[in-house]
């Protein structure tokens, strides 16, 4: 069964770990986030945006494809299904619908107007044992129609905010949607540390997961990051992989027609992305 991201984030950031949370499309990506969570032996937070959501026929389909796999695959991880980058009205629908995490994303609006925001989202998701992550600051770049300004987070807005009683908390720390520019000055963790130290063991949340190196994800789960989103590397392998089999002529051969056959490559190329992110979060063996 699904369960709520509160205590699998607790856990992550008392032992010094992160949880993958990985952005789904489709029945294959499910599949391939629950597979590749499964043969880690990981806790796992598989996220929609609400554009994918609406792509998959909506919030209630999405809820049912992951409790159904869950099931049919013999599923026995922690699995949290989370809204990723939620409006208002989208939080408080997905809580309704069998969420068991939402991410309400005020950070647009003027801060006040975030935090009223955050406090009613909290108020209903904590009645039903959803949990709920927000943002201050903001993450670079674009993501699903959702774009940022790249702002850093102001630690104080960070302590306000945690004091809502939200569960985590994505900050803006230099970090970016898709691909990082040549020239990208790397995550600030002075930034990183001040929030860290003043919001006192609330889990963090590093958005923009894609394309961070190993070491600086390494210093940022040090310092208090325990769920780290992917979305754009997934695409990536999953694109490449289509490609080639495509373009080896692979399709062409038997019934290379058959939808199931041209997306193998790439489903079994986000099982191995998972899983290796995974690994670099260190939160291999930790379900
Ligand atoms: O909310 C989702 C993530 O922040 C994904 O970022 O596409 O750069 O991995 P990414
Ligand atoms: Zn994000």
């Amino acid at each position: 069964a699904l369960v709520s991201a509160a205590e699998m984030l607790k856990n992550a950031r008392e032992g010094k770990y992160a949880v993958g949370a990985f952005n789904t499309n489709n029945l294959e990506w499910t599949k391939a986030i629950l597979q590749g969570a499964q043969e880690a032996n990981a806790p796992v937070m598989i996220q929609t945006s609400m554009g994918a959501a609406k792509y998959m026929g909506g919030y209630q389909v999405c809820v049912h494809l992951v409790e159904d796999l869950i099931e049919s695959m013999g599923i026995t991880v922690p699995v949290a299904l989370h809204l990723d980058h939620g409006e208002y009205e989208d939080a408080l629908r997905c809580i309704e619908l069998g969420y068991t995490s939402v991410m309400y994303d005020g950070s647009h609006l003027p801060f006040d107007e975030n935090i009223e925001l955050a406090k009613e989202v909290v108020a209903k998701a904590h009645a039903k044992g959803v949990s709920v992550e927000c943002e201050v600051g903001s993450i670079g770049g674009e993501e699903d129609g959702v774009i940022g300004s790249g702002e850093l987070a102001d630690p104080n807005e960070c302590k306000q905010m945690a004091d809502t009683g939200i569960d985590f908390l994505a900050a803006g720390i230099g970090n970016i949607h898709g691909a990082y520019p040549e020239n990208w000055a790397g995550l600030s963790f002075e930034t990183l540390g001040k929030i860290a130290d003043i919001t006192e063991g609330i889990p963090l949340v590093l958005h923009g997961g894609s394309g961070i190196p190993l070491e600086q994800i390494q210093k940022a789960i040090s310092l208090g990051v325990s769920k780290i989103n992917v979305n754009t590397e997934c695409q990536e392998v999953f694109a490449a992989a289509t490609r080639k089999y495509i373009e080896e002529g692979k399709d062409l051969e038997g019934k290379g027609f058959d939808p199931r056959k041209l997306l193998a490559p790439g489903t079994q190329a986000v099982v191995d992305l998972v899983k290796q992110r995974i690994e670099w979060f260190g939160s291999t063996n930790k379900a």
